[in-house]
Protein backbone atom coordinates (compact mmCIF):
# COMPACT_ATOMS: atom_id res chain seq x y z
CA UNK A 1 0.00 0.00 0.00
CA UNK A 2 2.79 2.24 -0.98
CA UNK A 3 0.67 5.65 -0.78
CA UNK A 4 -0.52 4.63 2.45
CA UNK A 5 2.02 4.83 5.47
CA UNK A 6 2.44 4.91 9.06
CA UNK A 7 4.63 8.05 10.34
CA UNK A 8 4.70 7.90 14.35
CA UNK A 9 1.67 5.53 14.18
CA UNK A 10 -0.45 7.46 12.27
CA UNK A 11 -1.67 6.19 9.01
CA UNK A 12 -1.06 8.76 6.00
CA UNK A 13 -2.52 9.06 2.64
CA UNK A 14 0.70 10.66 0.39
CA UNK A 15 1.11 13.44 2.77
CA UNK A 16 -1.95 13.76 4.70
CA UNK A 17 -3.41 12.27 7.72
CA UNK A 18 -6.51 10.20 7.61
CA UNK A 19 -7.53 11.43 11.09
CA UNK A 20 -7.58 14.94 9.38
CA UNK A 21 -9.77 13.65 6.40
CA UNK A 22 -12.01 12.13 8.66
CA UNK A 23 -12.73 15.38 10.71
CA UNK A 24 -13.18 16.97 7.62
CA UNK A 25 -15.12 14.59 5.39
CA UNK A 26 -16.98 12.43 8.36
CA UNK A 27 -16.81 9.13 7.33
CA UNK A 28 -17.73 6.48 5.74
CA UNK A 29 -14.88 7.70 3.27
CA UNK A 30 -13.46 6.52 0.45
CA UNK A 31 -10.01 7.77 0.26
CA UNK A 32 -8.19 7.24 -3.03
CA UNK A 33 -4.12 8.41 -3.69
CA UNK A 34 -3.71 10.18 -7.21
CA UNK A 35 -0.15 9.09 -6.65
CA UNK A 36 -0.78 5.28 -6.54
CA UNK A 37 -2.95 5.32 -9.63
CA UNK A 38 -0.63 7.85 -11.42
CA UNK A 39 2.14 5.28 -10.79
CA UNK A 40 0.09 1.95 -11.81
CA UNK A 41 -0.64 3.85 -14.91
CA UNK A 42 2.64 4.45 -15.73
CA UNK A 43 4.10 1.32 -14.73
CA UNK A 44 2.10 -0.53 -17.52
CA UNK A 45 2.94 2.11 -20.40
CA UNK A 46 6.64 2.44 -19.55
CA UNK A 47 6.29 -1.62 -19.41
CA UNK A 48 5.12 -1.86 -23.20
CA UNK A 49 8.19 0.06 -24.04
CA UNK A 50 8.10 1.25 -28.13
CA UNK A 51 5.41 -1.92 -28.51
CA UNK A 52 2.39 -0.73 -30.34
CA UNK A 53 -0.09 -0.64 -27.17
CA UNK A 54 -3.39 0.73 -25.73
CA UNK A 55 -4.38 0.34 -22.40
CA UNK A 56 -8.08 1.04 -21.97
CA UNK A 57 -8.95 0.88 -18.37
CA UNK A 58 -11.87 -1.16 -16.99
CA UNK A 59 -14.37 1.94 -15.62
CA UNK A 60 -16.53 -1.16 -14.08
CA UNK A 61 -13.50 -0.90 -11.24
CA UNK A 62 -13.94 2.53 -10.35
CA UNK A 63 -16.06 4.93 -12.33
CA UNK A 64 -15.65 8.35 -10.51
CA UNK A 65 -14.96 11.09 -12.88
CA UNK A 66 -12.13 12.42 -10.72
CA UNK A 67 -10.24 8.70 -11.11
CA UNK A 68 -11.33 8.62 -15.32
CA UNK A 69 -10.11 12.41 -15.53
CA UNK A 70 -6.69 11.34 -13.97
CA UNK A 71 -6.61 8.45 -16.44
CA UNK A 72 -7.88 10.31 -19.27
CA UNK A 73 -4.83 13.28 -18.77
CA UNK A 74 -2.81 10.34 -18.20
CA UNK A 75 -3.57 9.24 -22.10
CA UNK A 76 -5.69 6.16 -21.06
CA UNK A 77 -8.31 4.68 -23.22
CA UNK A 78 -11.24 3.04 -21.26
CA UNK A 79 -12.94 -0.50 -20.85
CA UNK A 80 -16.91 0.37 -20.77
CA UNK A 81 -19.72 -1.79 -20.50
CA UNK A 82 -22.82 0.08 -20.72
CA UNK A 83 -24.37 3.48 -22.06
CA UNK A 84 -23.91 5.14 -18.59
CA UNK A 85 -19.80 4.18 -18.33
CA UNK A 86 -19.55 5.78 -21.67
CA UNK A 87 -20.90 9.02 -20.64
CA UNK A 88 -19.01 8.87 -17.64
CA UNK A 89 -15.98 8.68 -20.05
CA UNK A 90 -17.13 11.55 -21.84
CA UNK A 91 -17.41 13.38 -18.98
CA UNK A 92 -14.90 13.16 -17.31
CA UNK A 93 -13.00 14.07 -20.82
CA UNK A 94 -12.07 10.42 -21.56
CA UNK A 95 -11.17 9.71 -25.59
CA UNK A 96 -13.98 7.76 -27.05
CA UNK A 97 -11.98 7.19 -29.44
CA UNK A 98 -9.69 4.88 -27.36
CA UNK A 99 -12.61 3.43 -25.81
CA UNK A 100 -13.70 -0.08 -26.24
CA UNK A 101 -17.23 -1.57 -25.50
CA UNK A 102 -16.99 -4.78 -23.75
CA UNK A 103 -20.17 -6.92 -22.61
CA UNK A 104 -22.73 -9.66 -22.93
CA UNK A 105 -26.17 -7.49 -23.01
CA UNK A 106 -25.68 -4.20 -25.05
CA UNK A 107 -28.78 -2.53 -25.78
CA UNK A 108 -29.54 -1.47 -29.09
CA UNK A 109 -29.74 2.41 -27.69
CA UNK A 110 -26.29 1.49 -26.18
CA UNK A 111 -24.93 0.49 -29.37
CA UNK A 112 -26.44 3.63 -31.19
CA UNK A 113 -25.00 6.04 -28.64
CA UNK A 114 -21.40 4.24 -28.93
CA UNK A 115 -21.68 3.98 -33.13
CA UNK A 116 -22.45 7.56 -32.90
CA UNK A 117 -19.61 8.19 -30.50
CA UNK A 118 -17.31 6.71 -33.05
CA UNK A 119 -15.80 4.23 -30.27
CA UNK A 120 -12.55 2.10 -31.08
CA UNK A 121 -14.24 -0.99 -31.56
CA UNK A 122 -16.90 -3.12 -30.14
CA UNK A 123 -16.40 -6.52 -27.84
CA UNK A 124 -19.03 -8.36 -29.49
CA UNK A 125 -20.17 -11.41 -27.48
CA UNK A 126 -22.42 -13.57 -29.73
CA UNK A 127 -23.66 -13.93 -33.32
CA UNK A 128 -27.15 -12.14 -32.41
CA UNK A 129 -25.55 -9.09 -31.30
CA UNK A 130 -23.36 -8.97 -34.18
CA UNK A 131 -26.03 -9.06 -36.47
CA UNK A 132 -28.10 -6.49 -34.91
CA UNK A 133 -24.39 -4.48 -34.65
CA UNK A 134 -24.48 -4.36 -38.60
CA UNK A 135 -28.34 -3.56 -38.47
CA UNK A 136 -27.68 -0.60 -36.44
CA UNK A 137 -24.50 0.51 -38.26
CA UNK A 138 -26.22 0.42 -41.56
CA UNK A 139 -29.71 2.46 -40.58
CA UNK A 140 -27.33 5.01 -39.34
CA UNK A 141 -24.63 4.95 -41.96
CA UNK A 142 -21.90 3.70 -39.88
CA UNK A 143 -19.14 1.22 -40.02
CA UNK A 144 -18.86 -0.71 -36.88
CA UNK A 145 -15.30 -1.79 -35.85
CA UNK A 146 -15.59 -5.05 -33.94
CA UNK A 147 -13.57 -7.80 -32.06
CA UNK A 148 -15.14 -10.94 -30.96
CA UNK A 149 -14.45 -11.76 -27.46
CA UNK A 150 -13.37 -15.12 -27.26
CA UNK A 151 -13.36 -17.69 -24.86
CA UNK A 152 -10.10 -19.42 -24.66
CA UNK A 153 -11.07 -22.04 -22.10
CA UNK A 154 -8.32 -20.90 -19.69
CA UNK A 155 -8.79 -22.31 -16.34
CA UNK A 156 -7.71 -18.81 -14.95
CA UNK A 157 -6.73 -20.22 -11.48
CA UNK A 158 -7.94 -17.32 -9.58
CA UNK A 159 -9.93 -17.06 -6.02
CA UNK A 160 -13.01 -19.43 -6.18
CA UNK A 161 -15.01 -17.05 -5.21
CA UNK A 162 -14.42 -15.05 -7.86
CA UNK A 163 -13.47 -17.28 -10.42
CA UNK A 164 -17.39 -19.20 -10.74
CA UNK A 165 -18.88 -15.74 -11.42
CA UNK A 166 -16.22 -15.61 -14.44
CA UNK A 167 -16.34 -18.99 -15.77
CA UNK A 168 -20.44 -18.23 -16.50
CA UNK A 169 -20.71 -19.59 -20.05
CA UNK A 170 -22.39 -16.23 -21.07
CA UNK A 171 -19.04 -14.65 -21.59
CA UNK A 172 -17.65 -14.35 -25.18
CA UNK A 173 -18.03 -16.80 -27.78
CA UNK A 174 -16.88 -20.40 -28.09
CA UNK A 175 -13.41 -20.98 -29.70
CA UNK A 176 -14.43 -23.97 -31.61
CA UNK A 177 -17.58 -20.85 -33.02
CA UNK A 178 -14.88 -17.68 -33.70
CA UNK A 179 -13.99 -18.73 -37.54
CA UNK A 180 -17.61 -19.19 -38.20
CA UNK A 181 -18.43 -15.76 -36.68
CA UNK A 182 -15.32 -13.84 -38.06
CA UNK A 183 -17.08 -15.57 -41.64
CA UNK A 184 -20.17 -13.77 -41.13
CA UNK A 185 -18.59 -10.95 -39.67
CA UNK A 186 -16.06 -9.91 -42.71
CA UNK A 187 -19.05 -10.48 -44.88
CA UNK A 188 -21.50 -7.96 -43.30
CA UNK A 189 -21.87 -4.63 -44.79
CA UNK A 190 -21.44 -2.27 -42.15
CA UNK A 191 -18.62 -4.36 -40.04
CA UNK A 192 -15.20 -4.00 -40.34
CA UNK A 193 -13.24 -6.57 -38.64
CA UNK A 194 -10.76 -5.14 -36.31
CA UNK A 195 -9.46 -7.12 -33.50
CA UNK A 196 -9.59 -10.04 -31.37
CA UNK A 197 -10.11 -9.89 -28.03
CA UNK A 198 -10.29 -12.24 -24.67
CA UNK A 199 -11.10 -11.98 -20.86
CA UNK A 200 -10.59 -14.56 -18.75
CA UNK A 201 -11.16 -13.77 -15.48
CA UNK A 202 -10.16 -11.59 -12.39
CA UNK A 203 -8.18 -11.39 -9.59
CA UNK A 204 -5.47 -13.38 -11.35
CA UNK A 205 -2.21 -14.19 -9.54
CA UNK A 206 -0.23 -15.95 -11.73
CA UNK A 207 0.97 -15.18 -15.65
CA UNK A 208 0.58 -19.08 -17.09
CA UNK A 209 -2.86 -18.65 -17.63
CA UNK A 210 -2.92 -15.25 -19.30
CA UNK A 211 0.21 -16.71 -21.42
CA UNK A 212 -2.01 -20.04 -22.24
CA UNK A 213 -4.50 -17.50 -23.41
CA UNK A 214 -2.46 -15.45 -25.30
CA UNK A 215 -0.82 -18.79 -27.28
CA UNK A 216 -4.28 -20.08 -28.17
CA UNK A 217 -5.63 -16.30 -29.50
CA UNK A 218 -2.36 -16.19 -31.32
CA UNK A 219 -3.03 -19.66 -32.94
CA UNK A 220 -6.41 -18.71 -33.82
CA UNK A 221 -5.88 -14.96 -35.12
CA UNK A 222 -2.84 -16.60 -37.36
CA UNK A 223 -5.80 -19.21 -39.10
CA UNK A 224 -8.10 -16.10 -39.37
CA UNK A 225 -5.38 -14.61 -41.05
CA UNK A 226 -5.15 -17.30 -43.38
CA UNK A 227 -8.56 -17.09 -44.46
CA UNK A 228 -7.77 -13.51 -45.30
CA UNK A 229 -9.58 -11.84 -42.13
CA UNK A 230 -6.93 -9.30 -40.98
CA UNK A 231 -6.43 -8.32 -37.45
CA UNK A 232 -5.28 -5.17 -36.79
CA UNK A 233 -5.35 -5.10 -32.82
CA UNK A 234 -5.50 -8.19 -30.04
CA UNK A 235 -7.16 -7.18 -26.92
CA UNK A 236 -6.02 -8.82 -24.03
CA UNK A 237 -8.61 -7.89 -21.47
CA UNK A 238 -7.82 -7.40 -17.70
CA UNK A 239 -7.83 -9.78 -14.89
CA UNK A 240 -3.93 -8.92 -13.25
CA UNK A 241 -4.72 -9.62 -9.35
CA UNK A 242 -3.28 -6.98 -7.19
CA UNK A 243 -2.09 -8.09 -3.08
CA UNK A 244 -5.18 -8.10 -0.67
CA UNK A 245 -3.24 -10.57 1.54
CA UNK A 246 -0.35 -13.01 1.19
CA UNK A 247 -0.83 -13.50 -2.49
CA UNK A 248 1.87 -12.28 -4.52
CA UNK A 249 0.88 -11.21 -7.98
CA UNK A 250 2.37 -10.51 -10.89
CA UNK A 251 4.22 -6.99 -10.97
CA UNK A 252 2.62 -5.09 -13.70
CA UNK A 253 5.99 -5.09 -14.93
CA UNK A 254 6.22 -8.71 -15.31
CA UNK A 255 2.63 -9.10 -16.43
CA UNK A 256 3.28 -6.50 -19.51
CA UNK A 257 6.68 -7.71 -20.46
CA UNK A 258 5.67 -11.67 -20.22
CA UNK A 259 2.35 -10.85 -22.95
CA UNK A 260 4.91 -8.64 -25.52
CA UNK A 261 7.15 -11.14 -24.76
CA UNK A 262 4.51 -14.13 -26.39
CA UNK A 263 3.16 -11.84 -28.84
CA UNK A 264 6.66 -10.52 -29.98
CA UNK A 265 6.37 -12.39 -33.45
CA UNK A 266 2.76 -10.26 -34.30
CA UNK A 267 2.49 -6.77 -35.33
CA UNK A 268 -1.00 -6.21 -33.95
CA UNK A 269 -0.95 -3.32 -31.21
CA UNK A 270 -1.22 -4.62 -27.68
CA UNK A 271 -4.94 -4.07 -25.75
CA UNK A 272 -5.21 -4.68 -22.29
CA UNK A 273 -8.08 -3.47 -20.05
CA UNK A 274 -6.61 -3.55 -16.81
CA UNK A 275 -9.69 -2.60 -13.49
CA UNK A 276 -8.40 -3.94 -10.16
CA UNK A 277 -4.28 -3.75 -10.39
CA UNK A 278 -4.78 -0.08 -11.93
CA UNK A 279 -6.68 1.25 -9.07
CA UNK A 280 -7.36 -1.89 -6.20
CA UNK A 281 -4.72 -0.38 -4.02
CA UNK A 282 -5.02 3.36 -4.39
CA UNK A 283 -7.71 3.71 -2.41
CA UNK A 284 -9.40 2.59 1.12
CA UNK A 285 -12.34 2.52 3.03
CA UNK A 286 -12.05 5.05 5.83
CA UNK A 287 -14.57 3.89 9.19
CA UNK A 288 -15.33 4.82 12.26
CA UNK A 289 -15.86 2.16 15.30
CA UNK A 290 -18.77 2.69 17.01
CA UNK A 291 -19.44 0.61 19.49
CA UNK A 292 -17.69 -2.85 20.86
CA UNK A 293 -20.00 -5.59 21.69
CA UNK A 294 -18.22 -8.30 24.08
CA UNK A 295 -20.49 -11.47 23.81
CA UNK A 296 -19.03 -14.70 25.19
CA UNK A 297 -17.57 -16.11 22.55
CA UNK A 298 -16.93 -13.59 20.22
CA UNK A 299 -15.95 -9.67 20.40
CA UNK A 300 -17.60 -7.24 17.44
CA UNK A 301 -16.48 -4.57 16.73
CA UNK A 302 -19.57 -2.60 15.01
CA UNK A 303 -18.28 0.37 12.45
CA UNK A 304 -20.24 3.24 10.22
CA UNK A 305 -18.99 1.34 6.96
CA UNK A 306 -21.48 -1.95 6.08
CA UNK A 307 -21.95 -4.52 2.60
CA UNK A 308 -23.85 -1.58 0.97
CA UNK A 309 -20.22 0.51 1.10
CA UNK A 310 -17.85 -2.34 0.51
CA UNK A 311 -19.76 -5.63 -0.63
CA UNK A 312 -16.66 -7.81 -1.71
CA UNK A 313 -16.22 -9.49 1.81
CA UNK A 314 -19.87 -10.47 2.38
CA UNK A 315 -20.23 -11.50 -1.41
CA UNK A 316 -16.87 -13.63 -1.95
CA UNK A 317 -15.71 -13.30 1.63
CA UNK A 318 -13.24 -11.38 0.23
CA UNK A 319 -10.41 -10.77 2.59
CA UNK A 320 -9.65 -6.80 3.12
CA UNK A 321 -6.68 -5.94 5.15
CA UNK A 322 -8.12 -3.72 8.05
CA UNK A 323 -5.61 -1.36 10.08
CA UNK A 324 -5.75 1.72 12.60
CA UNK A 325 -5.50 4.97 11.64
CA UNK A 326 -3.51 5.59 15.21
CA UNK A 327 -1.97 3.09 16.11
CA UNK A 328 -2.49 2.04 20.07
CA UNK A 329 -0.49 -0.01 22.60
CA UNK A 330 -2.49 -2.45 25.08
CA UNK A 331 -4.09 -5.75 24.76
CA UNK A 332 -5.31 -6.42 21.48
CA UNK A 333 -8.32 -8.74 20.99
CA UNK A 334 -9.94 -10.95 17.86
CA UNK A 335 -12.53 -8.85 16.46
CA UNK A 336 -15.73 -9.50 14.09
CA UNK A 337 -15.52 -6.02 12.10
CA UNK A 338 -19.51 -5.97 11.00
CA UNK A 339 -21.42 -2.91 10.22
CA UNK A 340 -24.72 -1.92 11.16
CA UNK A 341 -26.71 -3.49 8.36
CA UNK A 342 -29.47 -6.08 9.34
CA UNK A 343 -27.52 -9.30 7.59
CA UNK A 344 -25.19 -11.65 9.05
CA UNK A 345 -23.14 -11.26 5.90
CA UNK A 346 -22.60 -7.81 6.86
CA UNK A 347 -19.06 -7.39 7.60
CA UNK A 348 -15.90 -6.26 6.70
CA UNK A 349 -13.47 -8.43 8.25
CA UNK A 350 -13.37 -11.69 10.60
CA UNK A 351 -10.68 -12.67 13.03
CA UNK A 352 -8.59 -9.54 13.69
CA UNK A 353 -6.23 -8.91 16.27
CA UNK A 354 -6.52 -5.28 16.90
CA UNK A 355 -6.40 -3.19 20.11
CA UNK A 356 -9.79 -0.74 20.04
CA UNK A 357 -11.42 1.49 21.67
CA UNK A 358 -15.05 3.18 20.15
CA UNK A 359 -14.20 6.13 18.40
CA UNK A 360 -11.09 4.74 17.03
CA UNK A 361 -10.89 5.08 13.24
CA UNK A 362 -10.29 1.72 10.60
CA UNK A 363 -8.98 1.55 7.24
CA UNK A 364 -10.15 -1.10 5.12
CA UNK A 365 -7.15 -1.46 2.74
CA UNK A 366 -7.25 -2.38 -1.11
CA UNK A 367 -10.80 -0.37 -1.69
CA UNK A 368 -9.90 1.41 -4.72
CA UNK A 369 -11.80 -1.15 -6.85
CA UNK A 370 -15.24 -2.40 -6.80
CA UNK A 371 -15.49 -0.81 -3.54
CA UNK A 372 -17.96 2.32 -4.23
CA UNK A 373 -18.43 0.87 -7.94
CA UNK A 374 -20.41 -2.06 -6.14
CA UNK A 375 -22.29 -0.10 -3.22
CA UNK A 376 -25.94 0.08 -3.12
CA UNK A 377 -27.95 2.01 -0.77
CA UNK A 378 -29.72 -1.10 0.82
CA UNK A 379 -30.75 0.03 4.78
CA UNK A 380 -31.56 3.51 3.10
CA UNK A 381 -27.87 4.01 3.45
CA UNK A 382 -26.36 7.36 2.04
CA UNK A 383 -23.47 6.40 0.10
CA UNK A 384 -20.20 7.62 1.15
CA UNK A 385 -18.20 10.96 0.90
CA UNK A 386 -14.96 10.20 -2.30
CA UNK A 387 -12.00 12.26 -1.51
CA UNK A 388 -9.08 12.27 -3.20
CA UNK A 389 -4.98 12.87 -2.27
CA UNK A 390 -2.63 14.41 -4.09
CA UNK A 391 0.51 15.22 -2.37
CA UNK A 392 -0.67 17.25 0.79
CA UNK A 393 -4.21 18.56 -0.90
CA UNK A 394 -7.40 16.66 -0.37
CA UNK A 395 -10.44 17.16 -2.88
CA UNK A 396 -13.86 15.93 -2.72
CA UNK A 397 -14.48 13.87 -5.51
CA UNK A 398 -18.26 12.32 -4.83
CA UNK A 399 -20.22 14.36 -1.65
CA UNK A 400 -22.02 12.24 0.97
CA UNK A 401 -25.22 11.47 -0.46
CA UNK A 402 -28.58 12.75 1.31
CA UNK A 403 -31.28 11.29 2.59
CA UNK A 404 -33.86 13.15 0.34
CA UNK A 405 -31.10 12.10 -2.52
CA UNK A 406 -32.15 8.70 -1.61
CA UNK A 407 -36.16 9.20 -2.34
CA UNK A 408 -35.68 12.13 -4.94
CA UNK A 409 -37.52 9.97 -7.59
CA UNK A 410 -39.95 8.06 -5.34
CA UNK A 411 -44.03 8.70 -5.77
CA UNK A 412 -46.73 8.21 -2.99
CA UNK A 413 -49.81 7.31 -5.48
CA UNK A 414 -52.61 10.19 -4.49
N1 LIG B 1 -12.45 -6.60 -19.12
C1 LIG B 1 -13.59 -7.30 -18.99
C2 LIG B 1 -14.31 -7.73 -20.19
C3 LIG B 1 -14.08 -7.60 -17.70
O1 LIG B 1 -15.19 -8.31 -17.57
C4 LIG B 1 -13.36 -7.16 -16.56
C5 LIG B 1 -13.85 -7.44 -15.21
C6 LIG B 1 -12.18 -6.41 -16.76
C7 LIG B 1 -11.75 -6.16 -18.05
C8 LIG B 1 -11.35 -5.90 -15.63
O2 LIG B 1 -10.83 -6.93 -14.86
P1 LIG B 1 -9.79 -6.63 -13.69
O3 LIG B 1 -8.52 -6.11 -14.34
O4 LIG B 1 -10.38 -5.60 -12.81
O5 LIG B 1 -9.62 -7.94 -13.04
N2 LIG B 1 -16.50 -7.49 -8.74
C9 LIG B 1 -15.42 -8.46 -8.76
C10 LIG B 1 -14.61 -8.38 -10.02
C11 LIG B 1 -15.45 -8.57 -11.26
C12 LIG B 1 -14.65 -8.40 -12.53
C13 LIG B 1 -15.55 -8.36 -13.71
N3 LIG B 1 -14.88 -8.14 -14.96
C14 LIG B 1 -14.57 -8.24 -7.52
O6 LIG B 1 -14.88 -7.35 -6.72
O7 LIG B 1 -13.60 -8.97 -7.30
Amino acid sequence: FSSFNYRNHQLFAEEIPLTAIAAEFGTPCYVYSSAAIRTAYQSFDRAFGQRNHLICYAVKANSNLAVLNLLARLGSGFDIVSGGELQRVLKAGGDLQKTVFSGVGKTFEEIRIALAANIFCFNVESEMELIALNEIAGQMGKIAPVSLRVNPDVDANTHPYISTGMKENKFGIPAAEAERIYAIAQQLPYIRVSGLDCHIGSQLTEIAPFIEAAHKMLDLLARLQATGISIEHLDLGGGLGVRYDLEIPPTIEEYVKALCAATENYPQQLLIEPGRSMVGNAGLLLTRVHYLKHAPHRNFAIVDAAMNDMLRPALYQAYHSILPIAKRTGETKIYQIVGPVCETGDFLGHDRNLTLESNDLLAVMSAGAYGMSMSSNYNTRPRAVEVMVDGSSVHLIRARETIEDLYALEKIPT
